[in-house]
C-alpha cells in the first residue's frame, strides 16, 4: 500500500493509501466516526463506517484521545464539501501511541500565558502552523532574492568581542581567559569586512538584544537578515530594500494564500506594496508630529506610537530618512547636507507594525569614524580591525538589517511578535 502525504492526496483518488499522523479531533455519530487527521503536510477528514471499516479498528477509534499517533488506511475520495477537497474512507487504523491523559490544549480559548507555557504542543495548532509556514516562505524568498543577485552568504559570528549596535542591550558570556564575549546584536561590522572582499554579501541568523522592553515588537532573540554592498550609496540602499520587500510580499501572496486566508489577513493591503516607497525626512516627521499636537523634540528617536502615526498616512512601507546622529549608532555616515544628521533610513511597515528595517550608508572616513567611537565611549581597541577597513582601500558602502519576526508579524497581520518565531525568547520567558 502506498504511504501518502495529505498535501499530495489528490494524486491518489480512488486508491487505498496509508497516512501517518495525529488525531486532532474525533466526532462519533452512531455507527460513524469522523476523524480529523493531520500529518504535518496538511489536514484531512477520515470517515470510518461500522461494517465497512475493520471491526477491531472501529472499536479502537472510539477510544482514541486527542493527539494519538496513528497509521490510517483508507481510500481517497474527492469531496467538494471537504475543506481540502478530499476525504478518506477509513478501512483500518494502527495506533502508535494513544495518550493516557487529555491533551492540555482544548478547542476552547486559552490565555496567552497558558499557550506559551505549552509552546512545544501549541506548534501543532492550525494558527501557529499558518504563521510559521509564512515565516518559512519569507526566509526562503529572502535567500532566493540575494542568491539570485550575486550576493555571497557570509555567516557572521555570534560570539563577538565588539559591541555592534549599542552598549545598553548586551548579553554577556564569560569567555575563558579573554574576559567577556557578547552575543551578536548584529553581524554588520563583519559584513562590512566581507563586502570589501566579495562586493555584495548577506547573512541571516539569530541576533540578541538584552532589551528590557515588554512590547509587542521586542524579542531578546530574533532573526535578522542583513545585506552589505561595497560602492553602494544611501540611495542605492533604499532601492535595494524596496525591491527586496516588494519581491518578498509578492512571493508570500502567491505562495501562502491558504495560510493568509486562515489567519484572516486582509491581502488587499499587501497587494499595494510595490516600488517606489514613500519617503519622509526626520525633520519633516518632527514637524508633522508637532502639528498633530505631539510635543516631540528634534534629536530623539521615534517610539512605536510616533512610528504608527507617521506610517499610517501611507498604504505602502515608509522610509524615514536622515535621523539625528545622536539617535543612531556610531557607524552611520555623516550627512554632508546637514552634519547634525546621518545618511540612514528606517523602513516603517504600514498598519501599525513600525520599523522592520534599519539601514544606512557607513562612515568610510577613518578619522570621523574614530571620533564617533570615542564620542560614544566604545572600547577603542576592540574596533582596531574595523578601523583598518578604512585604512586599506576604504570605499563608500551601505547596508541594512531586516527583522524577520517583525516582518512576519506584518505579513500575517498578527498582533504580537512572539507568535512569529517557533520558540520565543522574551525577558520573562526561557521555557520551553
Ligand atoms: O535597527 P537595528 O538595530 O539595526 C541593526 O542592527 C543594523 N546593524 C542592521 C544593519 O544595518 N546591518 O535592527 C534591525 C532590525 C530592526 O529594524 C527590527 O526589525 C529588528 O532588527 N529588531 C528587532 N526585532 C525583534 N526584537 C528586537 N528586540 C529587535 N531589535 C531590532
Ligand atoms: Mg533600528
Amino acid at each position: 500500500m502506498r504511504r501518502a502525504l495529505v498535501s499530495e492526496i489528490g494524486d491518489y483518488v480512488g486508491q487505498e493509501v496509508e497516512l501517518a499522523g495525529w488525531l486532532f479531533n474525533l466526532r462519533s455519530k452512531g455507527s460513524i466516526h469522523f476523524l480529523q487527521l493531520r500529518d504535518g503536510s496538511g489536514r484531512i477528514q477520515g470517515v470510518a463506517v461500522e461494517g465497512e471499516c475493520d471491526p477491531e479498528s472501529f472499536r479502537t477509534i472510539g477510544s482514541l484521545k486527542m493527539e494519538a499517533s496513528l497509521r490510517v488506511r483508507g481510500t481517497v475520495r474527492r469531496d467538494p464539501r471537504a475543506p481540502g477537497g478530499y476525504e478518506l474512507s477509513v478501512s483500518g487504523v494502527q495506533v502508535v501511541q494513544n495518550p493516557a491523559e487529555d491533551y492540555p490544549i482544548a478547542k476552547k480559548e486559552h490565555g496567552i500565558d497558558f499557550l506559551l507555557e505549552r509552546r512545544h504542543l501549541w506548534l501543532r495548532s492550525s494558527r501557529t502552523g499558518a504563521i510559521l509556514r509564512v515565516r518559512h516562505q519569507a526566509a526562503s524568498s529572502l535567500r532566493a532574492f540575494f542568491n539570485g543577485r550575486g550576493f555571497i552568504l557570509i555567516d557572521t559570528p555570534i560570539l563577538t568581542g565588539a559591541i555592534g549596535e549599542s552598549a545598553g542591550s548586551l548579553f554577556e558570556v564569560p569567555y575563558f581567559d579573554l574576559g567577556t564575549a557578547y552575543l551578536a546584536q548584529t553581524g554588520q561590522l563583519y559584513l562590512e569586512a566581507a563586502c570589501m572582499a566579495f562586493g555584495k554579501v548577506y547573512n541571516f541568523g539569530p541576533t540578541f538584544r538584552a532589551e528590557k522592553s515588554k512590547t509587542r515588537r521586542h524579542l531578546t532573540e530574533f532573526w535578522m537578515l542583513e545585506a552589505e554592498v561595497a560602492w553602494m550609496d544611501n540611495e542605492g540602499n533604499l532601492k535595494l530594500q524596496e525591491q527586496m520587500i516588494s519581491t518578498l510580499v509578492q512571493d508570500v501572496l502567491s505562495r501562502c494564500g491558504p495560510e493568509l486566508d486562515a489567519l484572516g489577513r486582509d491581502t488587499e493591503k499587501l497587494k499595494k506594496v510595490s516600488p517606489p516607497f514613500p519617503r519622509m525626512d526626520y525633520g519633516e516627521a518632527v514637524e508633522l508630529l508637532r502639528k498633530q499636537g505631539r510635543p516631540f523634540e528634534w534629536g530623539g528617536d521615534l517610539g512605536a506610537e510616533e512610528e504608527t502615526i507617521l506610517a499610517s498616512r501611507f498604504d505602502k512601507p515608509l522610509f524615514l530618512t536622515n535621523y539625528p546622529k545622536k539617535a543612531k549608532a556610531f557607524y552611520m555616515k555623516e550627512n554632508p547636507a546637514d552634519p547634525r544628521t546621518v545618511l540612514c533610513a528606517d523602513l516603517l511597515a504600514p498598519e501599525g507594525y513600525g520599523e522592520i528595517i534599519g539601514g544606512s550608508q557607513r562612515e568610510d572616513d577613518h578619522d570621523k569614524l574614530l571620533a564617533r567611537i570615542r564620542e560614544e565611549k566604545l572600547p577603542e581597541s576592540s574596533y582596531d580591525w574595523y578601523l583598518q577597513l578604512r585604512r586599506f582601500g576604504s570605499v563608500p558602502h551601505s547596508g541594512f538589517g531586516l527583522g524577520l519576526e517583525r516582518t512576519v508579524s506584518w505579513l500575517t497581520g498578527i498582533h504580537h511578535i512572539r507568535e512569529a518565531i517557533p520558540f520565543p525568547r522574551t525577558i520573562a520567558r526561557l521555557y520551553p
